[in-house]
């Protein structure tokens, strides 16, 4: 199978890559990526003498450059992970660029699918898109689609045009709908590896609001399996909600973090919400159980623990994102709160 993955040197990109070319002898793959901040080759370092891999520095608002690549590469299937991915950011630091990158980005890479007659398009979207949940219940494929922040509704955008190059074109596409991710590689920014992080440096932890916004915990690689169970088996036109059914408040996440550190709750600031911050999202990841057979493999407790030993023990890895540029963004996000 050969393979386009767009944002694959990002955080969830790169964990899917290498888990494609480990678990596959058949799988070949073009990994496409602008390299913006998020996007980092260090997380796929090993990989550069890989005959199976090859990268290739674009933007997917390039038409140009994604037409070159569709017809240098001979691609069958597209997994599109490229996206502006942060709602901080869409808040507080301009939104035009996720509908650029991830309306306009997509719409660009569909275009260029059908062109090339692809396989299969999978479109890899968020829990986001639906807005946020009272007290009750969980966001099942019906759920209606209701974003409350520009990340969100360019996501949805994106997901709205996948739909209809399927329904318009007969587009083999698929759309996955996932909960928030953990693991190696998370840019930090993100809360679990900023935690982390701020904690090993004895920095205040900046908790938004009260701290009781509850979100629906995944660990990395049981993202990427569902997504390559997708790939493989997922059925055209569907959508496939994906999610740890490990829903808890961020204080409790905030707080596991510091038990396994071994540093004091003291650290924990409660700084000015979000605006528009959701108050709770839960996915039902029933319909990719039964129909696909995928579910999680661990508990969220080992992955935890296993995530924050990875960032205590490539501590070089986030320190040098931690400087330069970041510390400006860190500045204007958190000096005021
Ligand atoms: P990330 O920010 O870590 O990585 C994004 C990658 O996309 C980077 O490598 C970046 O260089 C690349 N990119 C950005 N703009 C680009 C452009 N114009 N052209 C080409 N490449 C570009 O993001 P992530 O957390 O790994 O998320 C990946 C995807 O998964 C996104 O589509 C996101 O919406 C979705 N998602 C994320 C989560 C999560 O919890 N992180 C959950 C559900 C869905
Ligand atoms: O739900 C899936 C989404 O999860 C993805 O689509 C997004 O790409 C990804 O960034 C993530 O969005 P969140 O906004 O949920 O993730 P973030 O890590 O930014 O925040 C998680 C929760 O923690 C959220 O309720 C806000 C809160 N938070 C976050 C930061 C960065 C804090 O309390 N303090 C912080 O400093």
């Amino acid at each position: 199978m050969r393979l386009l993955v767009t944002g694959g040197a990002g955080f969830i990109g790169s964990n899917f890559v290498r888990w494609m070319l480990q678990d596959h002898a058949d799988v070949e793959l073009v990994n496409f990526d602008a390299l913006t901040y998020a996007g980092n080759l260090e997380n796929l370092a090993g990989l550069e003498d890989d005959p199976r891999y090859t990268f290739v520095k674009g933007d997917v608002t390039d038409r140009a450059c994604v037409e070159a690549v569709f017809a240098r590469h001979a691609i069958e299937t597209v997994v599109h992970f490229a996206a502006e991915s942060h709602v901080d950011r869409s808040l507080h630091f301009g939104s035009l660029v996720f509908v650029q990158t991830n309306v306009v980005g997509t719409q660009t890479l569909l275009e260029a699918a059908r062109a090339h007659a692809v396989k299969r398009f999978v479109q890899v979207s968020t829990d986001e898109v639906y807005g946020s949940l009272g007290s009750q219940g969980r966001f099942t494929e019906t759920s209606p689609i209701q974003p409350n922040n520009p990340y969100a509704a360019s996501k949805a955008g994106a997901d709205f045009l996948v739909r209809a190059a399927h329904q318009s074109y007969g587009l083999d596409a698929v759309i996955t709908r996932c909960s928030n991710n953990f693991g190696p590689y998370q840019f930090p920014e993100k809360l679990i590896p900023l935690m982390v992080a701020n904690a090993l440096e004895d920095k205040p932890l900046p908790v938004y609001g009260d701290g009781m916004h509850v979100r629906d915990w995944i660990y990395v690689l049981d993202h990427c399996r569902a997504i390559d169970v997708v790939v493989r088996k997922g059925t055209a036109g569907e959508l496939y909600n994906i999610g740890g059914t490990h829903d808890v408040p961020n204080l409790d996440v905030v707080r596991g973090i510091l038990r396994i550190l071994d540093k004091p709750e003291s650290l924990i600031r409660f700084v000015k919400d979000r605006p528009g911050h959701d108050r709770r999202y839960a996915m039902d990841a029933g319909k990719i159980r039964a129909e696909l057979g995928w579910q999680p493999a661990g508990s969220f407790e080992d992955a935890l623990e296993a995530t924050v030993r990875w960032y205590v023990e490539n501590r070089e890895w986030w320190e040098r994102i931690r400087t330069g540029a970041y510390r400006e963004y860190y500045q204007k996000l958190y000096g005021n709160r």
